[in-house]
């Protein structure tokens, strides 16, 4: 930095200062520095289908993708993502006016709240929430409410639920947008169809539109259901739908996202998309497309290999000594910290590395009222059955 920039106002403004520096980041050169097994950030360690990897070499090698794609994404991976999601769920989109191809669900995001939102617009979203959606409210200029899901225990076990009378309370006339995640990071909790249908009965009485973020919808379990919110009554025209192939079909590098839509929500965040990264991911985009095209039998078997991992870091983090909140959907499970003693996440996560050689993350970082967050700690199961066995084994210390 040379001595003409620098300045006495700090040089992050002031709608980000709040984001400068991440735990991901300061727990991953934890991780380095001791070796240890980091279950903090949700990649998983092996890639995805073999015949989709070959599919992005084949697109590389023909010339397809190389070049800047369409602006809304190649016509075959459109065509694609309306096919499945009218194939999972009945849902019907035009391709070329309802789909928008995006770089991850992270640009979807961002895209849709720049978009949609104008400064001073109140946005609510559940807490613990995703972290980019407190940094691109921020960036839109809009307001964040959050509305706390509560852990609870019922015959079912323990599990983090949204209170509908605290859900209602927090719209007010400034509410613009609700920011809706289901299946949950981090807790795991997926929307029952009920808890849907009272938050779509919500949207229209009060006009809202609606970004759901459904990165996970393929990573259900139990008895557990995923169900888009835009099949509810009165929410096909005010509710954006995101999805992931990095999640779905555990790419993350390639950064391949996209938002379904009525046609004036996909051209409002296709506005902001074109000044975000304008296109990406070509070669990639044409994997994705036959990826959307795999058969039942390779989500079903991805939902089986998840299941097994997620029962197997369950079962050692609750011999462990955790409080386990076994997740209906996603490859996070949130744990209690205080049956071990603790009751500062983020000191316990600090020290974990040191005294176990594991990382993980304090869910304290997901929440406004961090100390509604503050005993929770999140784990993430995408990883081979041998590193989560390791793991466990290093985190059993911890209890003698
Ligand atoms: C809830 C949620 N939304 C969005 C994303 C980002 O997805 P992508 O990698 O497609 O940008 C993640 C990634 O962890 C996530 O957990």
């Amino acid at each position: 930095m040379t001595a003409m920039t620098s300045t006495t106002r700090p040089l992050l403004n002031r709608r980000l200062a709040e984001f400068g520096t991440t735990i991901f980041a300061e727990m991953s050169a934890l991780a380095l520095r001791t070796g240890s097994i980091n279950l903090g950030q949700g990649f998983p360690d092996t890639d995805g289908p073999e015949e989709v990897r070959e599919a992005a070499v084949r697109a590389l090698r023909e010339g397809r993708g190389n070049q800047y794609p369409p602006g809304p994404g190649i016509p075959e991976l459109r065509t694609a993502i309306a096919a499945h999601q009218e194939r999972r769920y009945g849902l019907s989109y035009d391709p070329d006016t309802e789909v928008l191809v995006t770089a991850g669900a992270t640009e979807a995001i961002a895209a849709a709240l720049l978009a949609l939102l104008e400064p001073g617009d109140e946005v609510i979203a559940f807490e613990p929430y995703y972290d980019s959606y407190a940094a691109c409210i921020a960036m839109a200029g809009g307001t964040r409410v959050p509305v706390t899901l509560r852990p609870h225990v019922d015959e079912g076990g323990a599990s983090f639920r949204l209170d509908l009378d605290e859900l209602r309370a927090a719209v007010t006339d400034r509410t613009r947008l609700l920011l809706i995640n289901t299946p949950h990071n981090p807790t795991g909790t997926v929307l029952t169809r009920a808890e849907l249908a009272a938050i779509a009965e919500l949207a229209v009485e009060r006009d809202l539109l609606v970004v759901t973020d459904e990165v996970y919808e393929h990573l259900v379990f139990d008895d557990a259901e995923h169900l888009p919110l835009a099949g509810f009554p009165g929410m096909r025209e005010r509710t954006v739908t995101i999805g992931s192939a990095g999640k779905s079909f555990s790419f993350t590098g390639w950064k391949v996202g996209w938002i379904t839509a009525a046609p004036g929500l996909v051209a409002a965040a296709r506005s902001a998309k074109q000044f975000l990264t304008y296109v990406s991911s070509g070669p990639f985009q044409y994997a994705v497309a036959e990826a959307l095209a795999l058969p039942d039998s390779y989500f079903t078997a991805f939902r089986a290999d998840m299941l097994a991992k997620r029962d197997l870091l369950a079962a050692g983090l609750a011999e462990a000594g955790f409080g386990v909140f076994k997740p209906a959907g996603t490859y996070f499970i949130t744990t209690d910290i205080r049956p071990l003693g603790e009751r500062d996440g983020f000191a316990f996560c600090r020290a974990l590395p040191e005294r176990a050689g594991v990382v993980a993350i304090p869910n304290a970082v997901f929440y406004d009222h961090r100390e509604a967050g503050a005993p929770f700690v999140r784990f993430a199961f995408c990883k081979q059955a041998e590193v989560l066995q390791e793991a466990v084994k290093r985190l059993k210390s911890l209890a003698g």
